[in-house]
C-alpha cells in the first residue's frame, strides 16, 4: 500500500511525525511525505526533531501570503505529484489551508482521502477563520475520519457522515508529546533573565481572527500586568513569525524587564517550557491539548473553542481577548494559591492513536465513486 502524507505547517508537522514514524515502520506499507512548506523555518524545526525527510518539498510560502496564494499552490502542485506517482492514500491532518487544498486535489483526482484531526467545530465559518471551513470542506471530501475525541464523532454522525467512515483514535499529538517527553533531558537555554520565586507565564498568539485590535489587546493586558506585579511574574512569549503578529508583540512588549519575547522554540524546547509554566495563555489550537494533557492551568484568548474537552476537563478557561478581562483573570490567579500540575491526563488520546490511523488504513476500503 502506498501512502503520500501531505502538510505544510507546524502543528501538522507535529501532529503528523508519528504518524509517519508508524507509516515508515509497516512492511507493508510505502510511505512518502510532501511537505508544502506553507510554513518555512517553523515547519524545518520540527521535521529537524523528529528527523523526517521529505520525499517532495513545495516550497511554496511567501512572506505575508494569501490564503488565495497558498490555496492556489497546493492545489496545482499536488495534484501534479498525484499525477506523476499512484498512491493508494492521501493523508493530512487538521485544518490549515494546506489541507484543505490537498484534500481537494485529491478527490479531484479521485485519490483516498483519510483525515486526522476530523470532526472539529465550532459552526461558526469566521471562529476560527479560515480553519473553520477548512475542515469543513476536508471532512465532506475525506474516506477516512480519524476523531480525536467521541465529542468530535459526534458531530461528524450529526453531520450524516457514514458510521463505517469514521474511527475515534485519541490526537497524535499525545503520541508526539510521549515521544519527545521520553527524551526531554534537561532545559533548553534561552536568554532570560527571571526573578527567583517570580511565577512564569508562557504566552503564544497567532490567530487571524485575532489581528489587529484583539491581538493588541492581548499584549497590552500582558504589559500592564508585568508593570504592574513586576519581580512576582516573569512572561516568555515565544512570537510566532507571521508579520502581523511580530509586528504587535514586538512593539508593544519589547522594553520590559519581566517579559522575554523570544523566536519560534524547537518543540522540544517549547515542552520543556510549558512543562516549567505555572499558567499558560494562548489562541493555539495544539497548545490547548498539550496544557490540558500535561496537567497545566491553561487561559484561552478566544472567544469560542473548538476544544470544549480542554475546557470541560478543568483545566482551561475561556477568556476572550479584551484586555481588562484577561488583566482581572491574571489578577486572580498570580496572587492566588500556586497550581501544582499533577499527573499527565489522558483526555485528548493514550499516545496510541498513530497505531490505530495505521492498521484503519489498512483494513478499510475506501469506496470511489
Ligand atoms: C497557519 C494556518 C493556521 C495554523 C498556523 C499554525 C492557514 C490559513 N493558517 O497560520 O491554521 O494555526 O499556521 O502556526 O492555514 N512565516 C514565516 N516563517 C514560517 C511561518 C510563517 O516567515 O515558518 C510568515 C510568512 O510571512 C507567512 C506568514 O507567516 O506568509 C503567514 O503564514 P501562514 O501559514 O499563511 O499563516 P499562519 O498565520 O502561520
Ligand atoms: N510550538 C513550538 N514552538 C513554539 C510554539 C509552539 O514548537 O514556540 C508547538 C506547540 O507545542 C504545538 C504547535 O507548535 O505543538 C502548535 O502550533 P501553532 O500554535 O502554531 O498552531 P495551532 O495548533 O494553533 O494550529
Amino acid at each position: 500500500m502506498k501512502v503520500l502524507s501531505v502538510f505544510g505547517t507546524r502543528p501538522e508537522a507535529v501532529k503528523m511525525a508519528p504518524v509517519i514514524k508508524c507509516l515508515q515502520a509497516h512492511p507493508e506499507i510505502e510511505s512518502h511525505v510532501c511537505v508544502t512548506g506553507q510554513h518555512r523555518e517553523m515547519l524545518d524545526q520540527v521535521l529537524e526533531i523528529f528527523d523526517i525527510v521529505p520525499d517532495y518539498d513545495l516550497d511554496i510560502m511567501k512572506p505575508n501570503q494569501s490564503l488565495s496564494h497558498i490555496t492556489g499552490a497546493v492545489l496545482v502542485e499536488v495534484e501534479a505529484l498525484l499525477l506523476k506517482e499512484k498512491y493508494d492514500w492521501l493523508l493530512v491532518q487538521g485544518d490549515t489551508t494546506t489541507v484543505m487544498a490537498a484534500s481537494l486535489a485529491a478527490f479531484y483526482q479521485k485519490v483516498a482521502v483519510g483525515h486526522i484531526e476530523a470532526g472539529l467545530r465550532t459552526y461558526n465559518n469566521y471562529q476560527p477563520f479560515p480553519e473553520e471551513a477548512n475542515r469543513r470542506v476536508t471532512d465532506t471530501i475525506a474516506n477516512l475520519l480519524f476523531a480525536p475525541t467521541e465529542q468530535a464523532q459526534t458531530h461528524l454522525l450529526e453531520e450524516k457522515i457514514g458510521e463505517e467512515k469514521i474511527l475515534v483514535t485519541g490526537n497524535t499529538v499525545v503520541d508526539a508529546l510521549q515521544y519527545i517527553l521520553a527524551n526531554l533531558a534537561g532545559g533548553e537555554q534561552i536568554e532570560m533573565e527571571m526573578k527567583e520565586g517570580a511565577r512564569l507565564v508562557l504566552v503564544t498568539a497567532h490567530r487571524r481572527e485575532n489581528f489587529g485590535e484583539p491581538l493588541v489587546q492581548i499584549c497590552q493586558a500582558i504589559r500592564e500586568i508585568a508593570l504592574e506585579m513586576g519581580e512576582k511574574v516573569h512572561f516568555l512569549y515565544p512570537v510566532h513569525l507571521n508579520p502581523n503578529v511580530q509586528e504587535v508583540a514586538y512593539r508593544e512588549l519589547a522594553d520590559i524587564e519581566n517579559v522575554t519575547l523570544a523566536e519560534p522554540l524547537a518543540y522540544k524546547a517549547f515542552l520543556y517550557w510549558m512543562s516549567q509554566a505555572d499558567l499558560i495563555l494562548t489562541d493555539s489550537g495544539g497548545v490547548q491539548e498539550e496544557a490540558t494533557t500535561m496537567a497545566k492551568r491553561l487561559f484561552i484568548l478566544r472567544e469560542t473553542t473548538e476544544r470544549p474537552e480542554a475546557v470541560s476537563s478543568g483545566y482551561a478557561q475561556l477568556i476572550g481577548t479584551d484586555k481588562e478581562r484577561i488583566k482581572k483573570e491574571l489578577r486572580e490567579f498570580l496572587v492566588g494559591d500556586m497550581w501544582v500540575s499533577g499527573e499527565m491526563t489522558d483526555v485528548f488520546g493514550d499516545g496510541k492513536a498513530s497505531e490505530r490511523i495505521v492498521e484503519a488504513l489498512l483494513s478499510y476500503r475506501p469506496v470511489l465513486g
